[in-house]
């Protein structure tokens, strides 16, 4: 009973939260070809193409070690591609990569200091209800981050991404090992968010809340339009 009344009180919060805007960027803030990577003589793979367009929606799917990860940290710039291809960074780009490691949060500082660190022209006001949006109050914004949980983890490096403006947003399985409160949370933003998402996930309710135009295959790079025919493939892992 409680429960189920702290699940209609968290779904209220989330849906009267409203995120900043994402900063201004031009057509297509991020365009990349003939990216190849390899590691050693293993080609992950080769010749991938991929434009982003402002506010436009792209799901990445493959088996796993089909190279979804090295493709985010291309992009992310966290990673070099291998040979001629490489990365184009439209006007205005302000991307916002989410790691599937949480390497992005720096572990020795508090949530509070990790939020101002992410966000910096975003004013306190809006950063505290931000944070209250996704569970984050009181005591708990003192924390050092090393010491939060997986799923607070993950509901930190969100509310980050979110709060900080970019306008891309490079997500790698967002919705893994979190409770279903957090998760409601995260397709929430999802569905809220303006800017251009590239997401990788097996998670279909995660697809259904992005509702992408385009999807990517991996390792060959296949590019096509969204149907719901790929949903089958979203959850083989
Ligand atoms: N730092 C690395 N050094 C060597 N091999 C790596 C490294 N990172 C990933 N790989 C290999 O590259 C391939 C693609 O990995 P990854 O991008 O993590 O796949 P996915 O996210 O689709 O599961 C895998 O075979 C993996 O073992
Ligand atoms: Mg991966």
């Amino acid at each position: 009973m409680m429960d189920s009344l702290d699940e209609v009180r968290v779904e209220d919060k989330v849906a009267h939260i409203s995120f900043p805007e994402p900063a201004p960027c031009g057509k297509t803030p991020l365009n990349a070809t003939g990216l190849t990577k390899m590691y050693g003589s293993l080609e992950v793979f080769a010749g991938v193409d991929l434009a982003i367009d402002k506010g436009s929606r792209v799901v990445v799917l493959g088996f796993n070690g089909a190279g979804k990860t090295t493709l985010l940290k291309l992009l992310a710039g966290v990673e070099r591609t291998d040979g001629e291809g490489g990365i184009v960074s439209g006007h205005g780009l302000r991307i916002g990569y989410f790691a599937q490691e949480h390497d992005t949060i720096a572990p020795d500082k508090t949530v509070w200091e990790n939020t101002v660190y992410a966000c910096p022209d975003v004013n306190e006001p809006e950063l505290r209800s931000l944070l209250g949006a996704f569970m984050f109050s009181g005591d708990k914004l003192q924390q050092p981050a090393g010491t939060l949980s997986g799923g607070e983890k993950t509901r930190l490096a969100l509310a980050t991404l979110v709060s900080s403006r970019a306008n891309v947003l490079l997500l790698d399985e967002p919705t893994n090992n979190l409770d279903p409160q957090s998760r409601e949370q995260v397709l929430d933003a999802l569905r809220t968010y303006t800017g251009a998402v590239v997401l990788v996930t097996h998670d279909p309710g995660a697809v259904k809340a992005l509702e992408p135009e385009r999807v990517i295959v991996l390792p060959d790079g296949t590019e096509d339009l969204w149907s719901d025919d790929y949903m089958e493939i979203v959850e083989l892992a």
